[in-house]
This record gives structure tokens, sequence and C-alpha cells, in this order.
């Protein structure tokens, strides 16, 4: 597994401040809750391409006398998650002295933040070792999720769990062409890359089995996000229309997933009436998929 010192592997939306603005708004609530039935207080959990750690760092409390790692390739969003996990220590401890260097205290004692690539096999950890692995909204923009998933069937121990909720595909009500054309762009800029994009979360269970997961030993699922008017719209769109913005908009046109800055103005203003609008609905399906080794 490569380090700070390796090329990291490229993420297709990037980590600009309105990306890592919809990953923190994750909660193992609103985004693992069909994990948590599972768990139990001595579990270790293993987070496959953790981001800025919201959901990772949730699991501590359901993990009380275990431990939680999330790796995540990019250095700088695992500073992110410890510094983020670090500030929330702090501030229930009394002298409010715990700092990055030092390592977490108090609720998060039993966190840690690795930098990894989670495609450069092996995972840094031994066969038989791990209770859960958790992966969410990663394997959708990797091109080599079977690798993936078989180092997690590796490192589990026997009756280890494999939990992994992965994007499918994505509506909007009202909708308009450039709205359409932006979701697809965003499965395209995933796919550009190798990865599967759109279609992901019905595949799940089909990249376990060549992995070597049992059918049998399953449970296929799938859970919705859902964003309304006003506010979360607003919000939602808001993050994309930043996304188009930076470094997404720039690559978009650099890769011809689009083919002119007025295409990317024409989705700007189709996301702000989306937003605008009283009646805004989102959805995307998110398969869902429980494996046991
Ligand atoms: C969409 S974000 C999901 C973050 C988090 N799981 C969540 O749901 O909030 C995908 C994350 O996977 C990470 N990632 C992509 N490829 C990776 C790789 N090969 N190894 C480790 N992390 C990777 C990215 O850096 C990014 O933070």
């Amino acid at each position: 597994m490569s380090s700070t010192d390796t090329p990291q592997p490229t993420y297709s939306q990037g980590h600009s401040a309105s990306v890592v603005a919809s990953h923190v708004s994750r909660t193992v609530e609103n985004s693992a809750s069909f994990l948590t039935p599972h768990l139990k207080p001595d579990f270790t959990i293993v987070d496959l391409g953790c981001g800025p750690g919201t959901i990772t760092r949730g699991f501590c409390a359901f993990v009380p006398d275990g431990s939680v790692i999330g790796i995540d390739s990019s250095a700088a969003v695992i500073e992110q998650a410890r510094s983020l996990a670090v500030g929330l220590a702090s501030g229930e401890s009394e002298s409010g002295a715990s700092s990055a260097a030092e390592g977490l205290k108090g609720s998060y004692a039993n966190l840690q933040f690795r930098v990894g690539d989670i495609t450069a096999a092996p995972l840094p950890f031994d066969d038989d070792s791990v209770d859960v692995v958790y992966t969410h909204q990663t394997l959708i923009h990797i091109p080599s999720p079977i690798r993936v998933i078989r180092e997690a069937l590796r490192i589990l121990k026997p009756g280890g769990i494999l939990a992994m909720r992965e994007a499918d595909h994505a509506a909007n009500e009202p909708t308009t062409p450039p709205l359409e054309q932006y979701w697809q762009s965003i499965f395209a800029s995933a796919r550009a890359m190798g990865a599967q994009g759109e279609g992901t979360g019905r595949r799940l269970h089909l990249w376990a089995q060549e992995a070597g997961f049992e059918r049998s030993k399953m449970q296929i699922g799938a859970g919705a996000t859902v964003y309304t008017a006003p506010d979360e719209a607003k919000w939602w769109a808001g993050v994309h229309i930043g996304r188009l913005d930076g470094e997404i908009g720039e690559r978009w046109l650099r890769d011809k997933i689009v083919q002119s800055q007025h295409e990317i103005e024409d989705m700007k203003a189709a996301l702000r009436a989306w937003g605008d609008s009283p009646e805004a609905w989102y959805s995307v399906m998110q398969g869902e998929v429980v494996c046991r080794k």
C-alpha cells in the first residue's frame, strides 16, 4: 500500500471544498444504518476510502472496546479527518489540550486515520484480523473494485463482515436536459477513469461473488438518499454549482466530458433553478450489501 511519498490515485471528483462539503454531511445514521445492527462493542472496523471521516468517527460509539481505522489516499483529506475528530475530542476535555500530533482522545481514543491506496494490495492488515470492512461511495470511483473486495475478504476474520454502500443512479424533479446532463457527466467522469460510475449499486453483490464471497452469506439490499426543497435542495444545488466553478469544471473541459464552458454555464443555471424550485426533489438509489466471510 502506498503512502504520502508515492503518487496518489486520481479521484475523479477531487477534494475541493464543495466536494468535501457533501462528504462531511454523511453520518453513520444516514449512511451506515444497514450495518449497525451487526456491530459488537469489541469489533475492529476498517473504513476504506474514508474521506473526511465523519462516518468513520461515528462508528467509535458502536465499538467502545474495539477500534476504528479510516484509510484514504488523499493526505489532505486524512489531515482534515484527523483535525475534525481532534477538534471534537478537545471540546470534550476540560483542558482542550488534544492536538492532531498527540492523537485522538475522549470518544475517539479508539480512532485512527491513515493515508494509503486501497487498490495497491496488500492492505496493511494481517489475514483474518478484522471484524468489519466498510466502504461508502468509494468503489464507484475505483477501476479495480474486485481487487479491493478480495483484499477485504483476506483481512476479515472468519464470520467477519464486508459492508458496502454505493450509488446506483440519481433522479431529479423537476428536471431539465442540462440537469440530466450534469448527473450523466458526473458518472461519465468516473467511467473516464476506468471506474463503473452509474450502475455500481446494482453490481456490488456480483463483484463480491467474483472476489470470493458466497451469495448464501450476503444480505443484498438498497436504500436511498433524498434531498428536498427548500433548504436541502438549495444546499445541494450550491454544492454542485461550487464543483462546476472549481476544479471539476476545469477537468471536464480538459477531458472533453463537456464540449464548452457554455454547457457548464447551462448546467449551473439548471442546478440553481432546481435548487430554487419549491418542488425540488432529488434522490440517489444506494446499493447496500452486507457479506459474511
Ligand atoms: C466519494 S468519497 C467518499 C468518502 C467517504 N467514504 C464518505 O462517504 O463520505 C471517495 C473517497 O475515496 C478516496 N479514494 C479514491 N480512490 C482511492 C484509493 N485508491 N485508495 C484510497 N482512497 C481512495 C477519495 O480520496 C475520496 O476521499
